[in-house]
């Protein structure tokens, strides 16, 4: 059978382009030119190596179409639209150029993101993310400036806080994004390891301000490839980084934005990022937040240490803990329970939202958490859930 190969062809957005040459000089293979009208792309020339997609101040560079590869807009076409084509019905293959090379990553995130109830939405004061800047085939290669053991070591659980430093590439991240591990070597057919995803566990700005780094929170599994590559690594190896991945759990740009996180274990690290950057740029944000984490006891908890130091007056902490000798097993949503005139006080705000990151198997308790805290306080939480959906206030990240 021949099946027809596509394209995803670059494209850049004339209506949101202010035509200031960055991405034409960037360009290292001179595929992009402009006449009196448009900047465009010549898709015989572009070798999707992204070096032009960072600098553009608007993000007008990065807009994509797949087309028939055999016919690709053609420059002419493209100096004179006033607005992008609408994308064509293609019957999609593994001929796709690019796809390929993204491998599933896509389809990890929309798994991740599957509780957040079909298609989910950032927050409207989210800032705009920068997304698929690097690829496999085009990785961004950073250097461990640190490894750092979060849990007691006593313990057999072994999560680790791994600062990854970029050097002099642009590597642009938000709160809550993820990025690509490339474990090196072949899996046991033969083939390279397919990229893990992991979430950023910094702000934007990085380890400390205007720092070219970001930092993982990643729990050594057994067997797991790329757990134990990550958690093996020393200062000074250097690991191959695709992304930043991740388009809407993302933090809300608005000091007035209540933030109710509820996470077990690494599922923790979104909310370091947001709990940082709001310390770092808003410290007297009217907006409340507050942390529901579940952990097995003090000793496995990551960053049990530096939580305690976090003022209550920025976040408001409760603990979970299921297997502390003596005590009664307590899940997240047990603690949601008890907090739950906090919670209720929230709920019916408009700035409020709602962030779940951890395992699968909490979304339902929490849930349920949620529909029984709602029920006290007069409130209808399927319906309230769904707007929230809707107005990118209800956010789920679970594995
Ligand atoms: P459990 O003691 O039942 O395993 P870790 O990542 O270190 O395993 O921690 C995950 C935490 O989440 C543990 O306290 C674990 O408790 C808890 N947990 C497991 N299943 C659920 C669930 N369905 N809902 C909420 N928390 C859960």
């Amino acid at each position: 059978m021949n099946a027809t190969a596509f394209l995803k062809q670059h494209v850049i957005d004339p209506e949101i382009c202010i035509r200031c040459n960055t991405c034409e000089e960037t360009c290292p293979v001179d595929a992009i030119t402009h006449d009196a009208n448009n900047y465009v792309v010549d898709a015989t020339k572009c070798n999707f190596c992204m070096d032009c997609v960072p600098p553009c101040p608007t993000g007008s560079i990065d807009n994509w179409r797949i087309v028939p590869t055999a016919s690709p807009y053609s420059l002419d076409d493209q100096f004179s639209w006033q607005e992008l084509p609408v994308q064509q019905e293609v019957a999609t293959d593994a001929t796709i150029a690019l796809e390929a090379l993204d491998e599933d990553v896509d389809a990890l995130i929309a798994q991740a993101h599957i509780g957040a109830g079909g298609k989910s939405v950032a927050p409207a004061s989210a800032s705009k993310p920068s997304v698929n800047l690097f690829n496999r085939l085009k990785p961004a290669i950073a250097t461990i400036t640190g490894s750092y053991r979060l849990t007691d070591a006593a313990t057999d659980n072994d999560v680790r806080h791994i600062i990854l430093d970029f050097g002099e590439a642009h590597f642009p991240v938000l709160e809550g994004q993820s990025i690509g591990i490339v474990p090196p070597g072949v899996d046991a057919k033969g083939e390279p390891h397919r990229v893990r995803l992991y979430s950023i566990s910094s702000p934007r700005h990085g380890e400390r301000p205007n720092t070219n780094n970001l930092a993982l929170t990643v729990k050594r599994e057994p067997n797991g490839i790329a757990s134990n590559f990550l958690c093996d690594l020393k200062k000074g190896d250097r690991v191959e980084v695709t992304g930043p991945f991740g388009a809407t759990f993302l933090m809300p740009n608005d000091p007035a934005a209540n933030i109710i996180m509820i996470c077990t274990g690494t599922g923790s690290a979104p909310f370091r990022g947001f709990t940082e950057w709001r310390r770092r740029t808003m410290a007297n944000a009217s907006g409340k937040m507050a942390l529901f984490f579940g952990a097995r006891r003090p000793e496995e908890l990551p960053y049990f240490g530096p939580l305690q130091k976090v003022p209550a007056e920025l976040l408001s902490k409760f603990f979970a803990y299921s297997r502390v000798p003596g005590e009664p097993k307590t899940y997240v949503q047990d603690m949601m329970r008890r907090e739950a005139d906090l919670v209720a006080g929230l709920l019916p705000s408009d700035h409020t939202h709602i962030y779940v990151c951890g395992l699968r198997g909490m979304e339902q308790g929490v849930d349920a958490a949620l529909d029984d805290i709602c029920r006290g306080a007069g409130l209808r939480w399927a319906d309230l859930r769904q707007a929230m959906r809707a107005e990118g206030r209800y956010h789920v990240e679970t594995y």
